[in-house]
């Protein structure tokens, strides 16, 4: 697919002013991670004090399961960029700066999960430095 422009938005901390922006993103967001948001930390792209994009990391409780000999660890939970934003290379910065948040807090590692049909999540996770660590296979079973 190809890049429109490049953006200027500007990367920052989530305020509780840009909850509205947030949920014009994901109207889920603060539903899905009532509980886990604890502990984690919320980016934004700020472009012209509108909120366009965020990423939400925190660092895990329990140990790598599926990765053993990993202490620490975080995980990527959440990243959207607002359609008419897309493709100009803000989701790949968002992730970029989660993975320095990471690090800088002492983890590790990083982990997500996403669909394999994802093509726009899964190239802007791998511009960032993700690689494919396993694979889960989902079960169904009609009733
Ligand atoms: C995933 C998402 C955050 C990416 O944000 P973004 O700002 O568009 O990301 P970037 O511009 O940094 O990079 C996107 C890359 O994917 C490419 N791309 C876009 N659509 C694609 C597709 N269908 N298949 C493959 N690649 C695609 C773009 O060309 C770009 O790559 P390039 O820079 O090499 O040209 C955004 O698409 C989104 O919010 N999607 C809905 C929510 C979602 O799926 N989140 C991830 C859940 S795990």
């Amino acid at each position: 697919m190809r890049r429109v422009k490049a953006s200027r938005a500007r990367l920052r901390a989530f305020r509780i002013e840009d909850a509205a922006d947030v949920c014009r993103i994901y109207p889920m967001f603060f539903v899905d991670n009532a509980i886990d948001i604890k502990g984690g930390r919320l980016t934004v792209a700020d472009a012209d004090g509108r909120a366009v994009g965020f990423v939400l990391w925190a660092p895990a409780l329990e140990p790598a399961w599926f990765d053993p000999g990993v202490e620490g660890w975080a995980e990527l939970q959440e990243l959207h960029v607002h359609p008419e934003f897309q493709n100009r290379g803000i989701g790949t910065r968002l992730v970029r700066a989660a993975i320095r948040q990471a690090r800088g807090a002492g983890c590790e590692a990083m982990y997500l999960e996403t669909e394999e049909s994802n093509g726009a999540a899964r190239r802007a996770y791998e511009k960032a430095g993700f690689r494919q660590h396993n694979r889960l296979v989902r079960y169904k079973v009609r009733l």
